[in-house]
């Protein structure tokens, strides 16, 4: 996010804009905590994972849009640049459609995406997702070295809830043996034949295995069980370790494409929003990659361009994806 808010900040103010960054998100907007940010404010941020800024995953409603737009007013803002995940697009989303209620709303709102989860609608792929997944590749190369004279498979766990692109990805691209993902589910037939392929191998000479297990799989099939079917499942023939990566794939300084992609993305989005900045209807739109390009996408098409039940069951604990039963 940090070369995003880079990006966006001097493009912003060598076109002769005031720029103010809010802090922690949309908590920020509600407690009228902004900063005006100048040239030197964004020093170093080309380089530097995580937030300056501070997030937050508050999606607002009642009081708090009356203090968002309060802060609005008071602050005189004139548009607003949205860099974020999810909560970020619904708390976007809900100030544009709230703009009949709250007139200090009809400004112009351009959404950026910025999530490791690369779940956001309109682009193949957000800020974010291109350093966790390096993250992830690393952590298992170094995990597959690990084994090297031993008879092992490991289960290995990412993040990205209801989206499964950071296990497919790194299953590609460190060679696992298999992937679990949330679109498909897991059950009990997949891990029973998954467990007779694994024995076989073993059993011709195999000498490790690698399974990625995104943390939404199943509700019911975790990574702990996973572990403990396959280890007592496994004998004599092989051992299993599980490894739940967690925070690491959240850090780490940006990738040269995370670095580019941000800030490409922050500088379309600034051009956009002072060029539709006098329109008569203010603007509401999310930017995206897609087939090599990038585009705008209106704001109120957003829920059709969202699989809203998804992330509903994951904010419950709930999910997943059922399949259908073999
Ligand atoms: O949404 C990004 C994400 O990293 C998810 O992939 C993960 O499930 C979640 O955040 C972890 O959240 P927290 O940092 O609050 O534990």
């Amino acid at each position: 996010m940090n070369p995003a808010v880079r990006a966006a900040v001097r493009v912003g103010l060598a076109a002769g804009h005031e720029i103010i960054g809010i802090q922690n998100g949309f908590v920020g907007l509600i407690n009228n905590t902004l900063n005006p940010m100048d040239w030197m404010s964004v020093s170093g941020w080309a380089v530097t994972g995580g937030a300056e800024l501070g997030t937050s995953r508050i999606i607002p409603s009642g009081a708090e849009l009356y203090a968002i737009a309060r802060t609005l007013e008071a602050q005189k803002v004139d548009a607003l640049l949205m860099i974020g995940g999810w909560d970020g697009y619904q708390a976007a989303f809900k100030l544009h459609s709230e703009r009949a209620n709250f007139p200090a709303f009809n400004i112009p709102i351009v959404c950026l995406p910025a999530t490791i989860d690369n779940n956001l609608p309109g682009s193949e792929l957000s800020i974010g997702a291109d350093t966790a997944l390096n993250s992830i590749v690393e952590a298992v190369d170094k995990i597959k070295q690990s084994a090297v004279a031993s008879r092992r498979c490991f289960v290995v766990e990412v993040m990205g809830r209801d989206c499964g692109y950071l296990a497919l990805m790194a299953g590609l691209a460190s060679g696992a043996e298999r992937v679990y993902l949330p679109e498909e589910g897991i059950t009990l037939a997949d891990l029973q034949r998954d467990l007779m392929r694994m024995r076989h191998w073993f059993e011709h000479g195999k000498r490790m295995a690698v399974i990625i297990r995104n943390e939404h799989a199943s509700r019911m099939y975790t990574t702990p069980f996973l572990n403990a079917l396959f280890e007592e499942e496994g004998g004599d023939l092989f051992e299993v370790r599980q490894s739940i990566l967690g925070h690491l794939q959240q850090g780490g300084a940006p990738t040269p494409f995370d670095r580019i992609h941000a800030t490409r993305l922050a500088v379309k989005c600034v051009e956009r929003i002072i060029e539709a900045g006098h329109a008569r209807q203010p603007i509401g739109e999310f930017i995206g990659l897609s087939q090599g390009k990038v585009a705008f996408h209106r704001l109120a098409n957003m829920p059709q361009m969202m699989e809203v039940a998804a992330r509903a069951r994951s904010m419950n604990g709930g999910w997943t994806y059922a399949r259908s039963p073999m």
